[in-house]
């Protein structure tokens, strides 16, 4: 079973995300196992501080190593896991890095708040990601992005068929159209193709329609897979 520990100051905001729907189904099934470890309470200080003023001076206020440090070495086994920082100054989380990750027996995520992280905690971790060019007021919500994106990778968590063998960015491509009954809603109609046609003329349709979806909203990944296909025949 793959255990995920997540260093944070609002364990609350973990609550429903670990108590509704795959998580859930998942944590239940005992295919992964999440501690959330409120870090302040590892703080030596007087009334439990966390932050500080920066040095040299400056806006807002820095993440303490002293805490951190204290409960990343609680936890069992740290040495070997995969430690992870989530900011807006990491590298971006992509689906093939959750993939990767989703093999590991044991991954840490420091979730920071305030301005910043004093300098020295990025030398205890593997890795810093972001999941966005925006910033968001704490690392929570990206550390649930992670877990989520990991969790719904690893075997057995989504049901043996190949759901997400054919998600959106695996092979580069916005997924296409989907459709289910009725056949008319409010005078708009399933495509004829979808109802009458047979395995291939579905495929080529879906292929088309998930072609032309990629290059209007995402010429990146559209250009990617146009050089994937070439190395391919190349
Ligand atoms: N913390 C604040 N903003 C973030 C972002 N975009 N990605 C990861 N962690 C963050």
């Amino acid at each position: 079973m793959m255990r995920i520990d997540i260093l944070t100051l609002f364990p609350n905001m973990f609550s429903g995300f670990l108590e509704e729907s795959i998580m859930k189904r998942a944590i239940d099934a005992k295919l992964v196992d999440i501690h959330i470890i409120d870090f302040r309470e590892f703080s030596t200080s007087k009334h439990k501080k966390v932050d500080d003023y920066p040095y040299g001076g400056g806006a807002g206020m820095v993440l303490q190593v002293q805490p951190v440090y204290d409960a990343l070495r609680s936890i069992k086994g740290y040495r070997e896991a995969l430690k992870i920082i989530v900011s807006p100054q990491g590298v971006p989380f992509t689906q093939p890095i959750a993939y990767e990750y989703s093999s590991h027996d044991h991954i840490i995520i420091l979730c920071g708040h305030y301005e910043g992280y004093d300098e020295r905690i990025r030398s205890y971790f593997d890795v810093e990601l972001s999941i966005g060019d925006y910033v968001l007021t704490g690392g929570e919500l990206a550390a649930m992005v992670l877990v989520d994106a990991i969790t719904r990778v690893v075997p057995d968590v989504i049901n043996n068929d190949e759901s997400h063998i054919h998600d959106s960015f695996n092979n580069h491509l916005l997924e296409h159209p989907h459709y289910t009954r009725p056949r008319e809603f409010d005078g708009q109609e399933v495509p004829e193709v979808l109802v009458n046609g047979h395995h291939q003329k579905i495929e080529e349709w879906r292929l088309q329609q998930s072609l032309a979806k990629t290059k209007k909203r995402r010429p990146d990944l559209y250009k990617k897979y146009l050089e994937d296909k070439n190395d391919e025949t190349t």
